[in-house]
């Protein structure tokens, strides 16, 4: 089986581990990566992503910048992934150059272009994607599922209720999610849960090749931004949305009602809808808008993607 994918990021440190992951899977065929604004500016982003596509010694991969603010909110670059958006690791300055395509424009070739359904693996906040459902829908039928990192049904971290990307653009996720897509939500149930082991964090990082060492110094800079779970290893993060795609096994998935809630103060927060009959709002005619059904991963089996993500990129140079 091989997945052919589009990656949206805002690299990112853990964007940057889920890039390594998909170079690397044997399985996973890059069609190109589109870059926005979020974890820090589109520039930065783009940067961040060229000198990641150069540690993991990465074919001619097309990279695009897209939208530099939400399509409401300002901007509001994360505090949690250092000044540059890369945990200030220094990484050299990449010579490859990011494709004159805007990223809707980039999106929207590649996805009539392919002879094969695409994969939209959504790392970063989401309005690229509802740029492009409404400035071209056409290429809703060209998209085979959106597999995006973001949401939550069991609180935030963003918010006391809203995950960061959804929190970020909740228009934009809105968007995305009412456009008829099949979707695929890896939130914070499941995010947060897949960490990787000190010992092998360490292994990664004095480590005999380039990849290992970024990864292990990714893993190690999550490491020391989270006093909960630093004892515990590093959070994978986005890289699970990889590991989802290409081992959906090792997850509990249930297909619920999602929407977005866009006002007062849980604005961003994912409204999963996991009750198991009608309630009060179907009776009395007041309920929310009509929410769309789709698999949202509830629970996994972290040893497994653990395993995954270290065997992964260890088949980098
Ligand atoms: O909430 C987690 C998301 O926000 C991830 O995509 C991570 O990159 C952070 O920006
Ligand atoms: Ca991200």
């Amino acid at each position: 089986m091989t997945w052919r994918v589009i990656l949206d990021v805002d690299t990112g440190v853990d964007d940057a581990m889920a890039i390594l992951m998909a170079v690397a899977h044997p399985e996973i065929e890059v069609l190109g990566i589109t870059c926005v604004e979020g974890n820090t500016s589109v520039d930065n982003v783009v940067a961040n992503t060229l000198a990641v596509l150069d540690a993991a010694g990465a074919p001619d991969i097309p990279v695009a910048a897209g939208a530099r603010r939400p399509l409401i909110e300002p901007s509001r670059p994360s505090h949690v992934h250092g000044s540059d958006g890369m945990g200030d690791l220094g990484l050299p300055r990449s010579a490859r150059s990011a494709d004159p395509r805007h990223a809707i424009d980039l999106l929207h070739d590649l996805l009539m272009q392919s002879d094969a359904p695409v994969t939209i693996i959504a790392l970063a906040p989401q309005t690229n994607l509802a740029l492009l459902l409404r400035q071209h829908p056409e290429v809703a039928d060209r998209i085979e599922r959106i597999l995006f990192m973001g949401g939550s049904a069991s609180g935030g971290n963003a918010t006391p209720v809203a995950e960061f990307n959804v929190w970020h653009d909740p228009e934009a996720a809105a968007i995305a999610l009412d456009a008829g897509v099949p979707a695929f939500m890896y939130g914070l149930d499941v995010f947060n849960q897949v960490t990787i082991d000190e010992a092998d964090a360490d292994a990664l990082r004095d480590g005999p090749t380039a990849s290992g060492r970024l990864a292990g110094a990714l893993l190690h800079f999550q490491m020391a931004d989270d006093p909960v779970n630093s004892s515990y290893g590093g959070h994978i993060g986005d890289a699970g949305a990889v590991c989802a795609l290409v081992d959906p096994g090792a997850l509990h998935v249930e297909r619920l009602p999602v929407r977005v809630e866009l006002a007062g103060h849980s604005r961003g927060q994912t409204v999963v809808d996991r009750r198991q009959r009608a309630g009060e709002d179907t009776v009395h005619g007041d309920g929310p808008a009509a929410a769309h059904p789709i698999d949202v991963a509830l629970d996994v089996d972290v040893p497994r993607f653990a395993r995954l993500f270290l065997d992964t990129i260890a088949r980098l140079p």
